[in-house]
């Protein structure tokens, strides 16, 4: 079966074809020739997902799935959450929206975080969510210069250094993306068309 991941992240992409899987062939919107910026307008992971999923599936009229991914700061009520990659401002780069971050929990008491993903997967025209979350806290400076977004200030619960320091294999024992893109691989391998 052959499914699209409706991203333009590479990093994603890497993440997700690091996971073993049976039945299907991923591929990228670069490698069906799709070259758009998917909007992302909503209030929620959930309905990102569905905005980027559906969007794709109506050009293409195949299985496809997309994820939005969040970080939900305890002491910051849930930001950066649906607005993590614009944290600092439209125009602003990632540096910037951790540097905001760091500010913003100098004096904070607790640096819990998680990071939550959404993934939409649209097949036969049906949509289906699964969710996945990695719980963790926000350290007090950047460490690391692996994956990408928030990974050099994060630390996941099980472990004592940043996502940044872990290579990608190690990254996918606890990640949010890997929890909720297994769910959708247990369902894509039970799945009858
Ligand atoms: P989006 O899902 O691409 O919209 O991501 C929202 C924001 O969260 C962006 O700033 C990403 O860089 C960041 N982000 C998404 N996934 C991860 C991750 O696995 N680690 C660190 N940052 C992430």
């Amino acid at each position: 079966m052959k499914i699209i991941f409706a991203t333009n992240n590479k990093n994603k992409v890497e993440e997700i074809k690091h996971l073993s899987h049976q039945k299907f062939e991923i591929f990228t919107l670069q490698e069906v020739g799709i070259d758009i910026d998917i909007p992302e307008p909503h209030d929620t992971l959930e309905a990102n997902a569905t905005e980027k999923s559906a969007t794709i599936y109506k050009l293409t009229n195949q299985a496809v799935f997309s994820e939005d991914t969040g970080l939900e700061v305890e002491a910051l009520g849930g930001a950066p959450g649906v607005k993590s990659a614009r944290y600092a401002g439209e125009g602003r780069n990632m540096q910037d929206n951790i540097d905001k971050l760091l500010a913003e929990l100098k004096d904070k008491p607790t640096r819990a975080a998680r990071f939550r993903t959404v993934v939409s997967l649209i097949i036969g025209g049906k949509e289906f969510q699964f969710e996945g979350i990695c719980e963790g806290h926000i350290t007090n400076a950047q460490d690391g210069t692996n994956g990408f977004g928030y990974d050099p200030v994060f630390i996941p619960v099980g472990s004592d250094i940043t996502f940044a320091n872990m290579d990608i294999t190690e990254k996918n024992k606890f990640s949010h993306r890997k929890k909720a893109v297994q769910q959708l691989i247990n369902f894509l391998n039970d799945y009858q068309d």
